[in-house]
């Protein structure tokens, strides 16, 4: 039997509205939320990345500013670009596109943006709060993704979850989202052992390692819900990490690519910024 699709265009839509009417109940009181991205470089993939969240800003009423580095940029001229931003008080979120050129310190730069205007949730202090289960911002993919599985019904309690790939932008944080909502986790990676033992065991599997269609249907259970967070281009269109068709029918749940999980990162994306906005708000 074919899978329930979970279509992200739909679940962002809603997300997105529940979203410009807070941003007009702080227009309201005076307060446009305003989010600053800064891209380093030329790479192409993250220009059309900051090019979606503009047109996203712009759909939902948000202000937004790209501030655009040249490949040359030195660490001092980026650290500049971000200690003028935590300063700035109609800037409410800050957003370092990643990946930054090589010879740029990301780590450094990621911790100097104020963890009340880090959008992404990277800074140390929210990747400590996710880890301890705090209340903090958390990371737009792996939120995007948990609340798709949320709002499809999905129970988590109890469930293996089974996350493929360790980055600190979705594989990490993914993983201490599915705890929080008591899932046993398993964390592979690219030095995992029979992964597809692994991935077999799963009842939720996300897998995030940028390499198209790697998982195959002799990869998952039957009944899983699989959560497909690559982007890969192949032959001029786009395709995940999950192969698709196959994988499709032997799923409960899927998500797509193109029309998946990417849609919910910058639907999260606004939300954190709308939510930096009211916090500011109400701590003037
Ligand atoms: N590059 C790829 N995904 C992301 C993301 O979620 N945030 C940032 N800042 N850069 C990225």
């Amino acid at each position: 039997m074919a899978a329930v699709l979970l279509d992200g265009k739909a679940i962002a839509q809603g997300v997105e509205d529940r979203v410009r009417d807070r941003v007009d109940a702080l227009k309201a009181k005076g307060c446009i939320p305003g989010l600053m991205v800064i891209l380093v470089g030329e790479d192409p993939a993250s220009q059309t990345y900051v090019n979606n969240k503009e047109k996203a800003c712009q759909r939902l009423g948000l202000r937004s500013r790209i501030l655009r580095l040249p490949q040359s940029a030195s660490q001092e001229e980026l650290e500049e670009a971000i200690r003028a931003a935590n300063e700035d008080s109609s800037v409410h979120g800050i957003l370092v596109q990643l990946p930054l050129p090589k010879g740029l310190n990301e780590a450094r730069a990621l911790a100097l943006i104020l963890p009340g205007k880090d959008v992404d949730g990277f800074h140390d202090i929210n990747a400590g709060r996710l880890m301890r289960g705090d209340k903090g911002v958390v990371a737009c993919t792996p939120k995007g993704a948990m609340h798709m599985l949320k709002s499809a019904g999905i129970s988590i309690a109890g469930k293996e979850a089974v996350v493929v790939g360790r980055s600190n932008i979705v594989g990490k944080p993914m993983a201490m989202l599915l705890l929080q909502e008591n899932a046993t986790v398993t964390m592979c990676h690219s030095r995992t052992q029979d992964l597809p033992a692994h991935t077999r065991q799963a009842d939720i599997l996300v897998v995030a390692i940028g390499r198209p269609r790697f998982i195959t249907a002799d990869m998952v259970k039957d009944g899983a819900v699989v959560v497909d967070v690559g982007m890969n281009r192949v032959d001029g269109k786009w395709c995940g990490d999950v192969d698709f068709g196959p994988v499709s029918e032997r799923a409960a749940y899927i998500t797509p690519v193109p029309g998946g999980v990417g849609k919910m990162t910058i639907a999260m994306l606004m939300e954190n910024t709308v939510l930096a906005a009211e916090e500011a708000w109400a701590g003037q």
